[in-house]
């Protein structure tokens, strides 16, 4: 496995990150425990030492799941451990709190859920109109002095959004989405992560499985996914003909279309680590040699091509 440093924390993370949003019900359905348990075996065993989850993911069950885990098998230590805080689900409706109170309760809970003492990257997990920037500065600077926290990183932040926080903490990772088909983030918040040697770790790195490439022309999609534009009807099958055509440039590089995906995102120079999305032990054994290497710029450009063209007529319905 390759590692990298996470921006100026010191930290030596892999450059796979073993994501938990699967653990959502909500989302993803009910996923079996134990091929998930022996996931966490295999990346261990892999050198994956880089885990991401969150409050959010199931209303606290990931991150239980998880403190199970890592109860039983004796391997927090082994992970470099990223969670996030951001949402309440107190009644009588859910929604953001990033307040000084919501935060140190939050910790507490989360610590407890995860069975741990500490939390290596504590990160907001979106922007919160509501809340003064140094109001969340103070109440990491509390968690980090109590030992309770050792770093906080932002997610789904703008770079004028991390720039305030920054004002008043020090601003480890950003967790952004980024993959070859929603690449938005290219434009600012990457070259100002590389300017300010701020992380970055991009979620949903497979577009949530479309860039696996795996799925026959006949698919049906019975979680989340089946609301989302590219994962139906035309759409679905014009991006299905981009990854076809992205499939010979994979191969020559001995790679398969999900590893090829994968190995793309981490030969930008601001990317430090791709948050795989992970259920069972062969989706991280099989992922895992994509870190090993960068692409040839080459073919980083021409697969940026194929895959913007067929977003492109995707979403024009062509
Ligand atoms: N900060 C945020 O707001 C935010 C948002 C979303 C996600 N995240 C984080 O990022 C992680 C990853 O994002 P994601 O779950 O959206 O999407 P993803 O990693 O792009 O896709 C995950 C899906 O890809 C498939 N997959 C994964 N590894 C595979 C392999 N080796 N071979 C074949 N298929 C494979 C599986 O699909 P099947 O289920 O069809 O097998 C899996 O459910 C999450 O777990 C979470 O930690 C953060």
């Amino acid at each position: 496995m390759q590692y990298a440093q996470l921006g100026k924390s010191g930290l030596l993370v892999s450059r796979i990150c073993f994501g938990c949003w699967q653990l959502s019900p909500r989302f993803w359905g009910e996923v079996p425990i134990a091929p998930w348990r022996k996931a966490l075996d295999k990346a261990v065993e892999l050198g994956v030492n880089f885990v991401d989850t969150a409050g959010a993911y199931g209303e606290g069950y990931a991150e239980e799941m998880l403190g199970n885990y890592f109860q039983d098998s004796g391997n927090r230590d082994h992970f470099i451990l990223a969670t996030k805080f951001y949402w309440t689900f107190k009644k009588p409706k859910r929604h953001p709190d990033t307040s000084y109170a919501f935060i140190i309760q939050e910790c507490e809970d989360a610590l407890r859920r995860l069975k741990t003492d500490r939390i290596d990257l504590f990160q907001v997990h979106a922007w919160d109109p509501l809340t003064r920037p140094d109001e969340v500065a103070a109440a990491l600077g509390r968690l980090k002095q109590e030992g309770k926290v050792r770093f906080f990183g932002a997610s789904n932040l703008n770079a004028d959004q991390v720039a305030l926080y920054q004002r008043y903490i020090d601003v480890a990772s950003l967790q952004p989405l980024y993959n070859l088909i929603d690449r938005e983030v290219e434009a600012r918040e990457l070259p100002y992560c590389l300017r300010e040697q701020i992380g970055v770790i991009p979620y949903s790195p497979l577009h949530r499985g479309l860039l696996t490439g795996k799925y026959e022309r006949d698919h049906v999609f019975e979680d989340d996914r089946k609301n989302l534009p590219l994962y139906q009807g035309e759409a679905f099958q014009r991006m299905l003909a981009g990854l076809d055509a992205l499939r010979p440039i994979a191969e020559m590089h001995g790679l398969t279309v999900a590893q090829f995906s994968i190995r793309w995102l981490l030969t930008h120079p601001a990317v430090t680590s791709a948050i795989v999305g992970i259920k069972t032990p062969e989706h991280i054994a099989s992922i895992a040699p994509a870190a090993a290497g960068v692409l040839p710029a080459e073919d980083w450009h021409e697969a940026a091509h194929i895959i913007a063209e067929a977003k492109r007529e995707a979403l024009a319905g062509k």
